[in-house]
């Protein structure tokens, strides 16, 4: 029998609630099934859970996801990430099916950056070029003439001729990162992650030293003073490669602690230890709006072929010319 497929608003309409998953159905074993079924591909970031990170054929960071999404073939891309990273794949591919299992999965970052508030701070700047993190909405990126990822900011920066001014946006912590990396005067826009922003200076500081012999890495989003004192900044992938390839045994770690499953299993020897929080009470280090997509959801999602990414053609066409500079450096 075909699986039926209903839109986002038929099943607005219907008062959708995640089907009734029948007791004792094996959903790994589901989610694949209708993986293969609806001819889809399912790419997951490092800060999605467990178990999604272990079902993906493909998982990585935003770059490695944005350049998978577009070699897709297959009809449909299940996304197991934010929305800016769904709407991302979207628009790089945009005849495909593109579905996120949970459409409230949003990122502070992106949040932070609204496009009138935006457009209104680039007109007060007419010869800067626009370079702006992946981690904002398409609407942001129509604005904008350069994407860049965690992984290749410093790149993108530093493929600009040295005179010309530069407006960086939303993230002002990986802004500063990169005026000091690269030495250029960026225009910066006040965004910022809620996640990386919550770890504690001086926690670290302690925790460092009751474990001397640990190397402290920091993904760049962090705050000025944390990176000051890490031994290693880079995106997800970049950490993990550190921790891979350092002789170090035990690492602090200061990014988003879903990153720990794939390090762990790539290196199970070393000691992973997660960087403190300024709240001891709240899970801060982990990322609600990753953790909205769940098992239940994936499935959920892949039996009834939504919610999907929609967007009008004229953004996407405005949205991909900067991502596409962004690919083409490769
Ligand atoms: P990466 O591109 O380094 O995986 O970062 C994504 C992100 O959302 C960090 O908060
Ligand atoms: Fe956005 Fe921060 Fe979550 Fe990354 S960790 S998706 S930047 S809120």
């Amino acid at each position: 029998m075909k699986t039926p497929t209903y839109s986002e608003q038929t099943l607005q309409k219907k008062g959708f609630i995640p089907a009734q998953i029948p007791e004792g159905l094996d959903l790994k074993e589901e989610i694949l099934r209708l993986k293969e079924e609806r001819n889809a591909v399912l790419l997951a970031h490092y800060y999605q859970e467990d178990d999604i990170q272990d079902l993906a054929d493909f998982l990585g960071d935003s770059l490695y996801l944005a350049q998978q999404a577009a070699r897709v073939t297959a009809d449909t891309i299940v996304f197991a990430g934010v929305h800016f990273m769904a709407e991302t794949a979207k628009i790089i591919n945009p005849s495909k099916t593109v579905l996120l299992p949970d459409l409230k999965a949003g990122c502070s970052l992106a949040d932070s950056c609204p496009p009138s508030d935006f457009a209104a701070f680039k007109s007060k700047y007419p010869d800067a070029i626009v370079v702006t993190y992946i981690n904002c909405s398409a609407e942001i990126k129509a604005l904008s003439d350069i994407v860049c990822t965690s992984s290749n900011a410093v790149r993108v920066i530093e493929s600009i001729p040295e005179q010309q001014p530069i407006i960086f946006a939303p993230d002002k912590n990986l802004g500063r990162y990169l005026q000091k990396k690269t030495g250029r005067d960026l225009i910066l826009w006040e965004g910022s992650c809620i996640v990386h922003e919550a770890f504690s200076f001086d926690k670290v500081v302690q925790l460092f030293k009751e474990h001397p012999d640990a190397k402290f890495i920091a993904h760049p989003e962090s705050e000025s003073p944390i990176l000051e004192i890490a031994h290693y900044i880079g995106s997800t992938s970049g950490l993990l490669k550190f921790v891979e390839e350092d002789s170090s045994k035990k690492f602090i770690i200061a990014t988003e602690a879903g990153i720990l499953h794939e390090m762990q299993k790539r290196c199970p020897d070393k000691i992973l230890i997660p960087a403190p929080v300024e709240d001891d009470t709240c899970a801060c280090s982990e990322c609600a709006f990753m953790k909205l997509n769940t098992l239940e959801k994936l499935y959920t999602c892949l039996k009834y072929n939504a919610p999907q990414i929609q967007l009008d053609q004229a953004l996407i066409e405005a949205a991909k010319k900067p991502i596409d500079r962004m690919l083409a450096l490769g």
